[in-house]
């Protein structure tokens, strides 16, 4: 081990994030050494070596002033683009990427796979696939942080933030909550363990065989009687929802939008706010009803409903299963 002063690089943008800095530094460190070199070159050279010594009048120089007017806007503008790039990079998840629905609470991670496993300060995940998280916090805001990934996202209350990485090497990775969130902040910290891909599958097959989280969404969607009015085949008083995750729903205000993670959890803690058109704003609120992870259940499961499902295999009986709820 010893004194290391930068985290290992264990995902694919660590080196991107770290040449940008390096980057950012050394141009930093350049222009500090130039101008106090100067600073002090100019000092000596040309200090009054007497009382009656009078300098000379400078009237400027055009060519001057334009190039060190260009020289550091396109030194800006690389920056910019270059971390612009790297940002966008980090924000934006691959399709293929496997799901991962994480809740904070003070103070601890409560992490799910799509499979069903749920761990606690404690994620097990494939070497070489990228993984997105799902992020919200049951209090206050969190913030999720694995430096050996350069990865660092808020977690934040009331609302669905995602980050995406994916690792490069396998071994075991500090987890960090990086946002002060109450006395015991300091320990809300907990181990991402990147496995061998055949490793990860054992690892999978050996937790208890649970129910998927979709699967444990439609228990949650029955016990709270959603398919009274959600009825599958749109007969209901409210829009059926096969179908419904990434399409485009028409609101009664005349407005649009698209029918992501964030949206459906809306609907189901704060349903009069966006009302579908042709419907009336009947539904209840479920706020205080469902936990922030039965939230995410519900939407993996209206997820699974969609007419192209990711999985094919999996999610062929969860839709007949809503056809005869
Ligand atoms: Cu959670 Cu700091």
């Amino acid at each position: 081990m010893g004194f290391r002063l930068f985290p290992e690089q264990a995902s694919t943008l660590a080196p991107q994030v770290d040449h940008l800095l390096f980057f950012l530094l050394a141009a930093a460190a350049f222009f500090t050494v130039a101008i106090f070199g100067a600073i002090f070159y100019f000092a000596i050279r040309y200090r009054r070596r007497s009382d009656r010594e009078l300098p000379k009048a400078i009237h400027g120089s055009v060519p001057l002033e334009i190039l060190w007017s260009v020289i550091p806007f396109g030194l800006t503008m690389v920056m910019f683009t270059w971390g612009a790039s790297v940002y966008f990079t980090g924000r934006s998840a691959p399709a293929d990427a496997i799901q991962i629905d994480v809740v904070a609470k003070q103070w601890m991670w409560k992490l799910q796979h799509m499979e069903g496993p749920r761990e606690i300060n404690e994620l097990h995940i494939p070497l070489g696939r990228p993984i997105k998280l799902t992020m919200t916090s049951e209090d206050v805001i969190h913030s999720f942080f694995v430096p050996a990934f350069r990865t660092k996202q808020d977690v934040v209350p009331g609302s669905y933030s995602t980050t995406w990485f994916q690792p490069t090497k396998t071994g075991k990775y500090h987890l960090f909550c990086a946002e002060y969130c109450g006395d015991r902040h300091s320990g809300m910290t907990g181990w991402i363990y990147v496995m061998q891909p055949e490793d990860y599958a054992a690892w999978l097959s050996g937790e208890t065989p649970g129910a998927t989280l979709a699967e444990n969404g439609r228990k949650l969607f029955q016990d709270l009687a959603c398919a009274n009015c959600h009825k599958p085949d749109g007969s209901g008083r409210c829009p059926a929802l096969a179908g419904l995750f990434g399409s485009t729903v028409s609101l009664a205000d005349g407005t649009a939008v698209t029918a992501d993670e964030a949206y459906i959890r809306e609907s189901i803690l704060r349903p009069a706010a966006k009302v579908v058109a042709g419907y009336q704003p009947l539904m209840p609120t479920f706020q205080g009803q469902v936990t922030e992870e039965g939230v995410l259940q519900l939407v993996e499961y209206i997820k699974s409903l969609s007419p192209e499902p990711k999985a094919p295999s999996q999610s062929r009986d969860r839709q007949g299963a809503v056809r005869n709820p």
